[in-house]
């Protein structure tokens, strides 16, 4: 099963889309854990509003599901101007984002998505726009080419990314906020699952809710997910209320395990064990191997693993540590290298 349509994958689906209209937090309030990201954007809005200015530029990154986008709406919401988003790699020319940037009105958020994937000449022309709210559109061709200063409203330019590393040093420069988000506690997913479930009517006991959070990956979006899927469980299986016995059943069902680890972070594991006796092996050889392509492995099932300390990222590869080959039933017979890691 391909990772991106399987029950884990931190990817919206079009589910997802309807439910999230509903149950995306929209006020600070309805936003769970993140607790530094938010005390820091809260102080920096608050600071901005008292000033009566825009918002500085905000970059968001860390891997996908976590609450970037939902971010970027509360961000706009709080400031109380309207926000428009894009993908980074929609936007293909200069003239583009020359029409989406002179459409803003003062103190917009412009939020885009994915900026990494911006294109070099469309990047270097929002470098002018971040910084001096101008931008520079050449009239004509050849011999009677002239440019044509537009100024701009002041925006605010709200960028995510799964990949910080890939953001050039320009354009991260010119963001005032830089925030990483971090994978959530047990604790703060568990709220964010009870608040979805009461407004999608669904019961949930508290041992149901601590199972399926257990599980959710330590993502939001993966826990709205598997509440959905429960639910179903719940309403074949029993009375429609989910307990912990109907959230395992159901998850064991679906194949995520008890650490919220499915068939393809297992068998990345497996294979880096039986076939590269646990590394360090690279990435495009464990991509070769598992038949992913590198960069989900390294945006998406990497980083969870990471998080829980089943894999080490060296300078000569990945390494799988023992703690998972005890997750996975295996003898760790490989020599344990301080100096590796
Ligand atoms: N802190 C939170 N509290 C409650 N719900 C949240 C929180 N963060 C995210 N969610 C929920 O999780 C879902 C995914 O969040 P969001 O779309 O903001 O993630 P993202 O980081 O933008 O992901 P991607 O990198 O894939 O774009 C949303 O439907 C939202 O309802
Ligand atoms: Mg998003």
């Amino acid at each position: 099963m391909p990772f991106d349509k399987s029950i884990l994958s931190p990817f919206p689906e079009e589910a997802d889309r309807q439910e999230d209209r509903r149950i995306r937090p929209a006020t600070w309030q309805e936003f769970s854990g993140q607790t530094k990201v938010v005390e820091k954007l809260r102080i920096s809005i608050g600071a901005a509003k008292a000033r009566g200015e825009p918002l500085d530029h905000v970059l968001l990154y860390g891997p996908p599901g976590l609450g970037k986008t939902t971010l970027a709406q509360i961000i706009a919401n709080e400031m109380g101007v309207a926000i428009k988003s894009i993908s980074g790699p929609v936007i293909e020319r200069k003239d583009d984002l020359a029409s989406i940037l002179t459409d803003l009105q003062e103190g917009d958020v412009l939020f885009i998505d994915e900026i990494h994937r911006l294109n070099r000449i469309v990047e270097e022309c929002l470098y002018p726009a971040m910084e001096d709210f101008r931008i520079d559109i050449v009239l004509d061709k050849g011999l009677h080419a002239r440019t044509l200063r537009i100024d701009l409203k002041h925006f605010t330019l709200v960028g995510a990314t799964t990949r910080a590393g890939m953001i050039t040093g320009p354009l991260r420069s010119r963001f005032g906020i830089t925030e990483r988000l971090e994978f959530y506690t047990v604790a703060e997913i568990e709220t964010i699952l009870r608040r979805s479930a009461r407004i999608l009517n669904v019961a949930l006991d508290e041992a149901g809710a601590r199972e399926i959070a257990r599980r959710s990956r330590a993502t939001p979006r993966i826990t709205n997910r598997l509440l959905r899927r429960v639910r179903d469980y719940a309403t074949v299986l029993g009375d429609g209320m989910i307990t912990r016995e109907i959230a395992s059943q159901a998850l064991d069902h679906l194949e995520v395990d008890h650490l919220g680890l499915e068939p393809v972070d297992r068998h990345l594991l497996r294979t880096m064990i039986e076939k590269f006796n646990g590394g360090p092996v690279g990435l495009g050889t464990i991509a070769v191997a598992v038949q992913e392509d590198e960069d989900t492995i390294e945006d998406v099932i990497e980083p969870y693993l990471i998080q829980i300390g089943f894999l080490q990222r060296t300078p000569r590869g990945r390494v799988v540590a023992k703690a998972a080959y005890e997750h996975l039933g295996l003898r760790f017979d490989r020599p344990e290298n301080p100096n590796l890691f």
